[in-house]
């Protein structure tokens, strides 16, 4: 497992999504009111690490995928990057986070104004449903509720709910218990990496227990991936991680350095990344992918 070259695998599969995503955002043009259609492909378009459909891709091929069941995990992949897009794009509202940088650009309501960037999150959204709802595969059914779920009220959208709400603390005032941030980790961030790891197991066909396993391991992964991100907003290169981080604590963001410094959040990343890869025991050579990505999860730079 050792000898897996990460590095080669994501290079060739991101330059397979990003071929997906500029096919597909040249379809959602036609018809579409052009500053919307922009304000979409801008934010879509505009780079972005793509684990979201990776984590699918990793799945699928570990569940030994069928060249049948490409057309289905394509449009999966592609709906996944789309409604992370639109999560980022309204994260970054002014109501929000208010952020102005993100994957090294100015976010999208700073070029386009905060009107078209809501429409245009809400139209990578609604898109992302569409495209996958279409087409003669009985899985379509199972991951447009998989999908839903994760992005829904009780997933993203209910996390970063939760969030806003223990953002603004103040100096002085009680620290929310740790639990409290790990549930809004696992919503507001796991939810939507596990489906993509979920769903790229369900396209596959893989059996229920397997498509079990891999719901564990994507949800470890994703609390990892969250913890890993309230780090780098503290000790990140700004400039390699294409947004200005050094917010969370101004804000008074609910973030694991925040609440147990910078040492206990990265043993606590560590063991949920330990976690994400017990649960791909038994899978063998076919998880070397799946494993490296864990391991990513918590040491990227960006
Ligand atoms: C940022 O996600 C928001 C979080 C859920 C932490 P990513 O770190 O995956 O952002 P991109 O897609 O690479 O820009
Ligand atoms: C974002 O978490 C989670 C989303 C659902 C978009 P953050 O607010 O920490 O993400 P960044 O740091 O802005 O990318
Ligand atoms: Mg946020
Ligand atoms: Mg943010
Ligand atoms: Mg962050």
């Amino acid at each position: 497992m050792n000898s897996f070259d990460l590095d080669a695998w994501l290079g060739d599969r991101r330059g397979r999504i990003e071929r997906l995503l500029a096919e597909r955002a040249g379809g959602w043009r036609v018809g579409t009111p052009e500053r919307l259609a922009e304000a979409m492909a801008y934010s879509l378009l505009g780079g972005g690490k793509r684990l979201r459909p990776v984590l699918a891709l990793a799945a699928f091929e570990a569940c030994g995928g069928l060249p049948d069941d490409e057309p289905v995990i394509r449009d999966y992949a592609v709906a996944l990057e789309s409604i992370h897009t639109y999560s980022l794009v309204h994260d970054d509202l002014p109501a929000m986070d208010d952020d102005d940088l993100r994957r090294g650009r100015p976010t999208c309501h700073k070029v386009f104004g905060e009107a078209t960037a809501i429409l245009a999150g809400d139209a990578l959204l609604t898109e992302a449903f569409g495209l996958l709802a279409d087409g003669p595969q009985q899985q379509r059914a199972r991951l447009v509720a998989l999908l839903a779920r994760a992005a829904g009220a009780t997933g993203m959208v209910g996390g970063q709910q939760l969030d806003l709400d223990m953002t603004g603390r103040r100096h002085g005032d009680d620290l929310p218990p740790l639990e409290a941030v790990e549930t809004i980790h696992r919503a507001k961030t796991g939810a939507l990496l596990a489906a993509s790891v979920e769903g790229g197991a369900v396209a596959a066909r893989a059996s229920e227990e397997r498509v079990a396993s891999l719901r564990i391991y994507g949800e470890a992964l994703g609390l990892a991936f969250q913890i890993a991100d309230d780090i780098l907003d503290v000790v990140g290169d700004p400039e390699q991680m294409g947004k200005r981080g050094r917010g969370d604590e101004a804000k008074g963001k609910p973030t694991y350095p925040a609440l147990v410094g910078l040492d206990r959040a990265r043993a606590l990343a560590r063991n949920a990344r330990d976690r994400a890869v017990e649960a791909l025991e038994g899978m063998g050579e076919a998880a070397a992918a799946l494993h490296a990505l864990a391991d990513y999860a918590i040491d990227r730079v960006h």
